[in-house]
């Protein structure tokens, strides 16, 4: 951690003020949000595609800045964590740092909605996930916000994921604010703490928010909005955790009994009761849906489940019409804004609430 703080004063003091377009061609923006954006770039001398993070000088501070990219160069030895390069500076507005290009893009963007990926793809995706956290993890690093935005991949059928967006990242066993919005991947435990009160940083919530992760990977669905009470989906887990006897939920009827015993330790409510994440390599030998044939899963409308989906922006919703932020409030489903770690956004329990871009939604 020492060598973090000296890696931070070491680029606070070389940083240089920089014209991208003089020494960049920009090709097109990969990603953008309140934080500033992400850019693909041809470095004009080296000959090479790079990925230049943006961050707005007005909302984040150096110190902020100099900490995600000194994390990053640090963790990116690993092979299961995006490559950085050596090449960290200022605008008048941003401050800029290089990474690696992952050519196709985000996880996000390649899970079907309500479908999920079929377990083979699933499995070769996640695993490389586990390893760049167990990488992380046994460095004292805790990541704090997996989620599929935040998994890079090389192709669609993740050979070659990498994790990635250490702009969270903190040393365990230390103390932060809780200032992220709450999210379908957020703890309990962190659900439940009132905004700005302190928490102590723990692996446990990488576990939780994997386990989420991992149930969005293979249904193309959330398995909850937030993981409170008052959220029907949430309590319904918690039930069956508490009570085996209880139902199984039926959006977790497709799982087989390995399957649904790695996700009750992954999920297991009290933190100190959480597996880690190397516990996780035990089942891949094993089956994880009830349908072997590795099709994809059922669609949740077949059989009038009710499911929290996942839904990229730019697909059609069902019955054919396009999602937009004007589309009619008889629609029955509930949107809210992309989970931005940086920003807490407001999100109603209502069914016809329509709240900005939908990269998320609630169908019933
Ligand atoms: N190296 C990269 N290669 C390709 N796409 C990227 C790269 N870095 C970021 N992106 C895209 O930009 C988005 C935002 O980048 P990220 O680092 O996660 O920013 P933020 O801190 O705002 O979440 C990602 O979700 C991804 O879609
Ligand atoms: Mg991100």
């Amino acid at each position: 951690m020492e060598m973090l703080d000296e890696l931070q004063q070491l680029t606070a003091k070389t940083m240089e003020k920089v014209d991208v377009a003089k020494q960049y061609d920009t090709i097109r923006e990969l990603g953008k949000g309140t934080y500033g954006r992400v850019d693909l770039a041809i470095h004009k001398v080296r000959g090479t595609k790079m990925a230049l993070k943006f961050l707005r000088k007005k909302t984040t501070k150096q110190k902020s800045f100099l900490q995600e990219y000194c994390i990053s160069r640090y963790l990116s030895a690993c092979p299961y964590i995006i490559g950085m390069y050596d090449i960290a500076f200022e605008t008048e507005e941003y401050y800029v740092f290089a990474q690696e290009y992952a050519v196709a893009g985000d996880l996000f963007d390649i899970i079907p909605p309500q479908v999920g990926l079929s377990e083979h793809t699933t499995k070769r995706c996640i695993y490389q996930v586990a390893l760049a956290l167990d990488y992380l993890h046994n460095r004292k690093l805790v990541h704090r916000d997996i989620k599929p935005e935040n998994i890079l991949i090389f192709d669609k059928e993740c050979r070659k994921v990498k994790l990635s967006d250490f702009g969270m990242t903190r040393i365990a066993g230390t103390t932060e604010k809780r200032v992220s919005g709450t999210i379908p991947y957020t703890a309990p435990e962190l659900c439940e703490m009132s905004k700005h009160s302190g928490f102590l940083v723990n692996h446990s919530i990488d576990v939780w928010a994997f386990g989420v992760l991992l149930f969005c990977m293979m249904t193309g669905n959330f398995p909850w909005e937030k993981a409170l009470h008052l959220d029907s989906f949430y309590y319904e887990f918690l039930q069956w955790q508490r009570y085996k006897s209880a139902a199984i939920p039926s959006q977790w009827r497709r799982f087989s009994p390995h399957a649904l015993k790695m996700f009750s330790k992954l999920l297991s409510i009290e933190p100190e009761k959480r597996c880690a994440i190397k516990d996780v390599f035990w089942y891949f030998g094993k089956t994880w849906l009830v349908n072997k044939d590795d099709s994809p899963t059922p669609d949740a409308k077949t059989n009038g489940d009710v499911f929290v989906q996942i839904k990229p922006p730019s697909l059609p919703f069902s019955g054919g019409e396009a999602l937009s932020s004007n589309k009619t409030d008889t629609s029955p489903s509930l949107s809210f804004s992309s989970c931005s770690s940086y920003e807490d956004v407001p999100k109603e329990n209502n069914a016809n609430a329509m709240l900005g871009s939908t990269p998320i939604e609630i169908c019933v």
